[in-house]
């Protein structure tokens, strides 16, 4: 017999049922997936003719009090006129911590953990627009949520050396790649009503004597390698906002160069945003006012009014020094900056904080980063219904790495560690058992501030490890960097793995030939040793907050990895560029970049070096088969068709290259150079066909006789191929 079904009826009003709406509406919308919108990234032209008339009402002190800080992180508006300040927040890879509005002091409040983002290197390593994207609006997501208008990242300097303390905020040695993160990570921002901050333009490349530094390159080298980054993200994405960094350039600091911010950004690349100089980065009144600087933050003490570009200013404007014409452009880019990220519009949109979809982003990330660097018989993926026990070994299974490293740090709602989404993924199928292996230890510089890892061995730990190897059948060791030996301020000594790490894995290895190397590091680290002697290798990164699950998936295969790395790992220091020509870190307070258009990759194949892993390189779980390649040319287009097909037998994602090498040339042009990649996903035995695009003009170089990039018509070797040294097929074209 069928049961009555009883009926609920709940009686609600209007107003309870238009809540009811909106709640579920706004529960629906933070599951809903973060995709990217069909928006046409412009600064609004609407805008114009009311900032316009905003202009010609404001009083010189008005313009002026809106072109420095009036706190740590907020600058004005115009009280008079109900124009809001603006607020800025880090960046790049979570939003900061709350601090005071006057100093740098932490509020500890209960409702700012956020969440922690793969860092640079990690998205890069992705080679993922789509996820760039995603990135960029899941950060802006939670920026909005905070009430913040302006933050501050993408962080894009090209990875030089793999010294750089900041590595792990950037995102690659490659020009284009950068290029194509950045953009994605823009426009993902700047679609939350939130100003993306593009930093630190630009040849920031060191920690090192970073305040006090000039860097000296070759034009070349500036346009083929460190501006490509800064002309995307302006003209692509209408980035709102850009950083001037901490550096000199050819002798001129960088908020105040009028070469680099006024000729190239705002007249060449058409930048109509802000310039807003890194914390404590203005020198000079008038120089940063004729040299393109929009914004002064950062000052020591709470004197705003004194700051280089405040009352300074203003008397310098009243002395026929400084032109109102330059003060009036700095201020219609402010409001331009106000009235785009919909500061006084009702539609603006309120963001998100630490929801599920959030939480998926960073998750879907950081398993698309982790690279697969090694994979000897087979040992990865894991079959939990097999593995009876697991030694989890090195002290990188439980380190937090969403904090430290100074500005980039992130207060983290929760982090996963690696030995917790192990734990998790594995319940009690498996007897796990954790020993630390190693001990961060540090030094402080005998004369001057700095703390650098020590490099001793811990032996007893180093014991319990061994032991521990023994009676397990697997080992998962989690070796690499931390947060403190990666940080802002300074620059690594070297790249070895700190705290005797060597002495850990060479015993481990000896003691369990099922010995898997988890490297966490945001940098090229010299790995020569578990590449020898462990038969599996991954690279994790500063993963964020769902490091610890994306790991455990990939360990055992639920995902299958497709990160290739984003920068080259040396066999040694001295193998790379600037270190082989001791242009690093340079003398007397110049470093000389001499390696010119040679970084990364680029020396290493034009000087055929062989490195320990090259750029682009990642394995899989399964394997793809380079078909075919057929290319055709069409106004001003190069077309590429690469015939892909998964040949293994589980499904997985690969990236197809594409490098270019210009066979004649008047000048040197590199062996290989990256202009075209994308990321495709094949089920087992599915054949794709591929295309890739190339602009004709993106194989043009830049020509240092007469300033002006330069295509010459000739043979072009077409490689493409599933990393910088795995080129499947290649052809050489002819261009005209
Ligand atoms: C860093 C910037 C950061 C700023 C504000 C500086 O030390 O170089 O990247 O955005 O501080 O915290």
């Amino acid at each position: 017999m069928k049961k009555k079904q009883k009926k609920f009826i709940i009686k609600v009003d209007t107003s309870t049922a238009l809540m009811l709406l909106v709640f579920t509406g706004l529960i629906f919308s933070c599951r809903k997936p973060v995709e990217e919108e069909n928006t046409d990234y412009q600064f609004n032209k609407v805008y114009e003719p009311i900032i316009d008339s905003i202009l010609k009402q404001l009083t010189l002190e008005e313009k002026i009090a809106m072109l420095h800080g009036n706190g740590k992180f907020t600058s004005a508006g115009v009280e008079r006129l109900n124009i809001p300040e603006l607020s800025y927040t880090d960046g790049p890879n979570g939003v900061r911590a709350e601090l005071e509005r006057h100093s740098w002091k932490e509020l500890n409040l209960t409702t700012d953990s956020a969440t922690f983002f793969p860092t640079g290197t990690a998205l890069a390593a992705t080679w993922n627009t789509k996820l760039a994207y995603k990135y960029g609006a899941g950060i802006g997501l939670e920026t909005r949520a905070r009430e913040k208008d302006v933050l501050l990242g993408p962080a894009v300097n090209i990875i030089r050396t793999p010294v750089c303390g900041r590595n792990f905020e950037y995102f690659t040695e490659d020009p284009w790649l950068n290029s194509q993160i950045a953009v994605g990570y823009v426009k993902g921002v700047q679609n939350q009503d939130v100003a993306a901050c593009v930093k630190h333009y630009a040849a920031n490349n060191q920690e090192y004597e970073r305040s006090r530094i000039s860097v000296e390159m070759s034009d070349r080298a500036l346009h083929e390698i460190y501006l490509p980054v800064f002309k995307a993200t302006s003209e692509e994405a209408d980035a709102y906002s850009m950083m001037g960094a901490y550096n000199k350039f050819r002798g001129i600091y960088l908020c105040q160069n009028d070469f680099l911010n006024n000729k190239i950004l705002k007249n060449e690349f058409g930048f109509k945003g802000i310039v807003i100089s890194d914390w404590g980065a203005t020198h000079n009144t008038v120089e940063a006012a004729m040299g393109g600087l929009d914004v002064e933050m950062g000052t020591r003490g709470t004197d705003y009014d004194n700051n280089y570009m405040g009352l300074p200013l203003r008397d310098s404007v009243l002395a026929g020094i400084v032109p109102m014409e330059v003060i009036n452009d700095k201020v219609k880019r402010i409001l331009r900056v106000i009235y785009n990220t919909k500061k006084m519009d009702p539609s603006r949109k309120k963001g998100e904080f630490t929801t599920q979809r959030i939480s998926n982003i960073a998750y879907e990330i950081a398993s698309e980063a982790i690279v697969l660097l090694k994979n000897e018989n087979n040992l990865l993926p894991l079959n939990q219904n097999e593995v009876k026990s697991i030694a989890i070994i090195g002290q990188n299974a439980v380190q937090p790495q969403s904090f430290g490293g100074m500005t980039a740090s992130v207060k983290a709602k929760y982090e996963v560690s690696p030995l917790e989404g192990i734990k998790k993924k594995v319940g009690d199928k498996i007897i796990l058992k954790y020993a630390p292996g190693y001990e961060p230890n540090y030094e402080k510089e005998p004369e001057g501030s700095h703390v650098y890892p020590v490099n001793e061995p811990n032996q007893e730990l180093i014991d319990e490890a061994v032991q521990l190897a023994k009676e397990s059948e697997v080992v998962i060791l989690l070796a690499g960097t931390n947060r403190d030996v990666e940080t802002e301020g300074q620059d690594r000594r070297d790249i070895q793995l700190p705290f005797g790490q060597n002495e850990l894995i060479k015993s481990v290895t000896e003691a369990n030939k099922n010995t898997i190397v988890v490297v966490v590091a945001g940098a090229a680290c010299d790995i020569n040793l578990p590449a020898e002697t462990a038969p599996a290798m991954l690279w994790s990164w500063y993963n964020g907050s769902e490091a610890g699950n994306a790991l455990a998936d990939v360990l055992f295969g639920d995902v299958n990895p497709s990160g290739k790395l984003p920068f080259t790992i040396p066999k040694k220091l001295e193998d790379v560029g600037a270190h082989a020509l001791d242009a690093y870190p340079g003398k007397d307070l110049a470093v000389k970049y001499k390696e010119g258009i040679l970084v990364g990759y680029r020396w290493f194949d034009t000087k055929q070096i062989e490195p320990r892993y090259p750029f682009g390189f990642g394995l899989s779980y399964t394997d793809f088969d380079y078909k075919q390649l057929s290319i055709s040319k069409a106004e001003g287009k190069i077309n590429i068709m690469v015939t892909l097909e998964n040949s293994g037998k589980v499904k997985g994602k690969e990236t197809v290259q594409c490098y270019i090498q210009d066979t004649e040339s008047s000048v040197m042009r590199p062996a290989k150079e990256l202009k075209a990649f994308t990321k495709t996903e094949l089920k087992p035995g599915e054949v794709k066909t591929v295309s890739l695009s190339i602009n004709k003009e993106d194989l043009a170089y830049f020509n240092e006789t007469n300033e002006k990039w330069t295509f010459e018509p000739g043979e072009f070797k077409v490689m493409v191929g599933s990393s910088s040294r795995d080129i499947r097929l290649e052809e050489v074209i002819n261009l005209k």
